[in-house]
């Protein structure tokens, strides 16, 4: 038998080539604010500024290289892409983030410099088919999964739609851990006829 993967949903994960150890400790220096809503020890920090890729130009570089790739295997006719904002989070031993997507954005990723043992992402199905039949299944794959957990690792950059709801997985290391966020959108000419938009 072959299994059709009809309308799958996509990562693309890189291994980026930078000064990552530079990167972790100038993120060490930036501030941070809360997010929390009633539990401060349990919540992610978010970074004070959103546009921390001004500190690190070798990685934004890279990051947009990476998001032209992503996009090509995808066919996509949007020839210009930017990076519409980034920010960094961190999070301390045992804190972690809800499940939520990114609002009015194309694409979004997120690059670790440095990963320890414990630091993951999870990601949720986008769509919920267990309103009337529950499924139960022997095992977990591809096919049956409603949330899929990666464990990061140094210099790793992922990059998806905006629209895939993800979240920082309880932090299970000794050690604060710090990534960095980002939106993107197409610019220029997109679409066509009465669909087109001018994005500058
Ligand atoms: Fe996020």
């Amino acid at each position: 038998m072959t299994m059709i993967a009809m309308f799958p949903t996509t990562i693309g994960e890189f291994d980026l080539k930078v000064d990552n150890n530079k990167i972790l400790d100038k993120l060490k220096k930036i501030k941070y604010k809360d997010t929390y809503v009633n539990n401060k020890e349990a919540s992610a920090l978010i970074s004070d500024e959103y546009n921390v890729l001004k500190y690190f130009p070798s990685l934004k570089k890279q990051i947009l290289k990476k998001v032209y790739e992503y996009s090509n295997e995808h066919k996509y006719m949007n020839e210009k892409y930017k990076i519409q904002c980034s920010w960094s989070t961190k999070t301390k031993p045992k804190a972690f983030s809800q499940f939520h997507s990114h609002s009015h954005s194309f694409f979004s990723g997120v690059y670790y410099p440095v990963a320890k043992r414990g630091f993951n992402i999870s990601f949720q199905k986008p769509y919920d088919d267990t309103v009337f039949w529950d499924k139960y299944v022997q095992s977990h794959n591809y096919f049956n999964c409603s949330q899929f957990t990666l464990p990061v690792r140094d210099n790793l950059l992922l990059i998806f739609h905006s629209y895939l709801k993800h979240r920082i997985e309880s932090n299970e290391a000794f050690e604060d851990r710090y990534s960095i966020a980002f939106n993107i959108t197409p610019k220029g000419l997109i679409g066509y006829d009465d669909k087109l938009i001018n994005i500058s």
